[in-house]
């Protein structure tokens, strides 16, 4: 028989108390909810008001039931008033003193039978323990933010946290609706361990000027389909919160330098630039506690489609190369209306190129996407050819042979020759530096990188990559086009793996290492990211679909250029490569697919 639990205390209101209050009363449990002072519980009052007052207003929730809801919360000033609840959950800041003082604090007024439960991101569970006279019964369960969500609660199991303890908390986060995952006390647990060194990486490339908090932001949503920017989703924990996770993190999971909190973090949390909850972090907020971005100094100007920053007018481009990504940007240039040359290595290849282009526009009018009459005039806008003397009079050539450097080297030298002056010259590379293609022409300043994702058609993102001989006109035109063809152009440095792959490929190689320690296993870590995180997709799913020989490649890659030893490949990814286990192209990667 599980243990009943009718009334649960909560510790600390802030961010994830207000929400783990509104969890617990939503699902019929009576709640105790304990502050520091009484300015801090009506602020804890307010915010449990105004997000229940959402969940009405969004239809979600009905009035009686708010009130219901509400009149199951007691709220008080401190632990006192804990005495007879069944279990507590302390959600206070992440301060092992402070915490292990409000669980001896809790040890004396809690009546002896009660579970003692901790919200902490990052402190050992353990010594939060040994704080009281029950170590068994003291136990972790993590919410997510924002709490009433996030479907993902870890269940941290100590040592010593007795097996009813950790059954009877299983049960109760069933009866909340919630999944869980039960995992032993190691620094981030699950979710943590792999978000927050990719948040950390993206804080790291906005301090360095590597590309602007937008850019940043939109290429992780756009370019994975993440619900948030990692710079967003930093204001939404609270930087203060952050920055402490991340410290203890560096310090209880074995100093890996890629949680040391980058130095802006610090000073911001010094400023009072918390995020959210302080109205400014980030980005800044209509007012406190708002998640309405609102126009700052630092908020691009928009441009209304008119030509910004010197970019060159654009008419007609030529697209080198016959492979898929060559495809989907001549279907994507062609379709927004630009005269297309297409260049292949022979006019056999051109008819296949063609044939592919033909079948995916037909997709699209099949598909109600496109009309036949706008389907016959993109074909009529792109001319074949197997010779690179017809970009002679184009205004933009995109690269997008094999991933070679002296194939591409040796292709920018001819363009060099052939085009006109004032052409931008881009390449598709994702692994390259372009700086060295730049090199190989006598006009590095017209240079650009435009690296489309797979399918070109469809995903929306491109990343503008300036090296630093790039001139400001070439790269507002790369921005301009992608815009014009219906999609988000981001700016970065000319860096391993730009912003998207950069931030990504680390996190899944984690992953993996998290695995091959047999921390968890594949399906509750793919759980973790997806339920907690709100990602499309679990590492192992991800890796699974990209390949991960693909993988291997860019991680690789990245650990060769930024000599991070925290990007040192995963031995079990390598061991899955040699063994051929690519992923889904060869039916067994991290998962057998060869029944699906
Ligand atoms: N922010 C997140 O996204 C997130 C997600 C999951 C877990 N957590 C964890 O939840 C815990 C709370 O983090 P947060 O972001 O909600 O912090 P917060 O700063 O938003 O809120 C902390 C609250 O605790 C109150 N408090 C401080 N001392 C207290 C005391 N002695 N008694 C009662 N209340 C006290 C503060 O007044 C404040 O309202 C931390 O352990 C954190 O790691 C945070």
């Amino acid at each position: 028989m599980a243990r009943e639990f009718s009334t649960v205390g909560v510790v600390g209101l802030g961010t994830m108390g207000a929400g783990i209050v509104e969890v617990f009363a939503r699902n019929g449990i009576d709640v105790v909810a304990v502050e520091i002072s009484a300015p801090a519980l009506e602020r804890g009052r307010a915010t449990l008001k105004g997000s229940t007052d959402r969940a009405v207003a969004k239809g979600k929730l009905a009035e009686a039931d708010r009130d219901a809801l509400h009149e199951r919360v007691h709220f008080a000033v401190g632990l006192d008033a804990l005495h007879s609840v069944d279990l507590v959950i302390e959600a206070v800041p992440e301060h092992l003193d402070l915490k292990q003082r409000i669980f001896a604090e809790l040890d004396r007024v809690c009546r002896p039978e009660t579970i003692l439960a901790t919200n902490t991101s990052s402190l050992s569970v353990t010594e939060i323990s040994v704080a009281t006279s029950r170590p068994n019964q003291v136990i972790g369960i993590h919410f997510f933010n924002p709490a009433p969500v996030m479907k993902l609660v870890e269940v941290v199991r100590t040592v010593v946290t007795a097996p009813e303890v950790v059954a009877d908390v299983e049960a109760l986060c069933a009866r909340l609706g919630k999944v869980d995952v039960t995992i032993n006390d190691r620094a981030g647990f699950i979710a943590n361990a792999l978000l927050f060194g990719y948040l950390n990486h993206a804080v790291g490339m906005f301090e360095s000027h590597y590309a602007t908090r937008e850019d940043i932001d939109a290429a992780m949503k756009l370019g994975c389909g993440l619900p948030m920017g990692p710079l967003a989703l930093m204001d939404l924990i609270g930087l203060d919160t952050a920055y402490e996770i991340l410290d203890t993190m560096y310090r209880r999971g074995g100093r890996d330098r890629r949680h040391a909190p980058v130095p802006l973090l610090k000073q911001m949390v010094t400023a009072g630039l918390l995020g959210r909850k302080s109205g400014r972090g980030f980005y800044t907020y209509e007012r406190p506690g708002s998640p309405v971005v609102v126009p700052d100094e630092a908020t691009p100007l928009a441009t209304d489609g008119a030509l910004a920053d010197g970019a060159r007018a654009i008419a007609k481009v030529g697209v080198v190369g016959s492979g898929t990504m060559a495809t989907g940007i001549i279907e994507v240039f062609a379709k927004a209306g630009y005269e297309v040359v297409s260049v292949t290595r022979g006019m056999e290849k051109s008819a296949k190129v063609c044939e592919a282009v033909k079948t995916s526009l037909n997709k699209g009018v099949v598909r109600g996407k496109l009309s036949e009459a706008d389907r016959d005039a993109a074909l009529g806008r792109i001319s074949w050819s197997a010779t690179l003397d017809h970009l002679a009079d184009v205004d933009l050539v995109v690269e997008a042979v094999v991933e070679e450097l002296s194939v591409k080297k040796a292709l920018f030298a001819s363009l060099d020759e052939i085009c006109k002056p004032g052409v931008v010259l881009a390449t598709t590379t994702s692994s390259l530096p372009v700086i060295d293609v730049a090199m190989a022409t006598h006009r590095p300043a017209d240079v650009v990188g435009l690296h489309f994702f797979n399918p070109a058609p469809v995903m929306p993102l491109v990343e503008v990559v300036r090296t630093i001989r790039t001139s400001p006109e070439a790269t507002a035109t790369a921005r301009a086009v992608c815009a014009a063809l219906g999609k988000t152009g981001v700016v970065c440095g000319d860096r391993s793996g730009f912003i998207v792959n950069a931030l990504l490929f680390p996190y899944l190689n984690d992953a993996v290492k998290m695995l091959e320690a047999s921390y968890s296993t594949a399906d509750d870590i793919d759980h973790a990211m997806k339920l907690g995180c709100g990602y499309p997709m679990g590492p192992f799913e991800l890796l699974d679909v990209v390949g991960l020989d693909v993988s291997l490649a860019i991680q690789r890659e990245l650990y060769l250029e930024l000599r991070e030893p925290g990007f040192a490949p995963a031995p079990l990814l390598e061991h899955l490569v040699t063994a051929g286990y690519l992923g889904r192209k060869t039916r067994r990667g991290f998962r057998d697919h060869s029944h699906r």
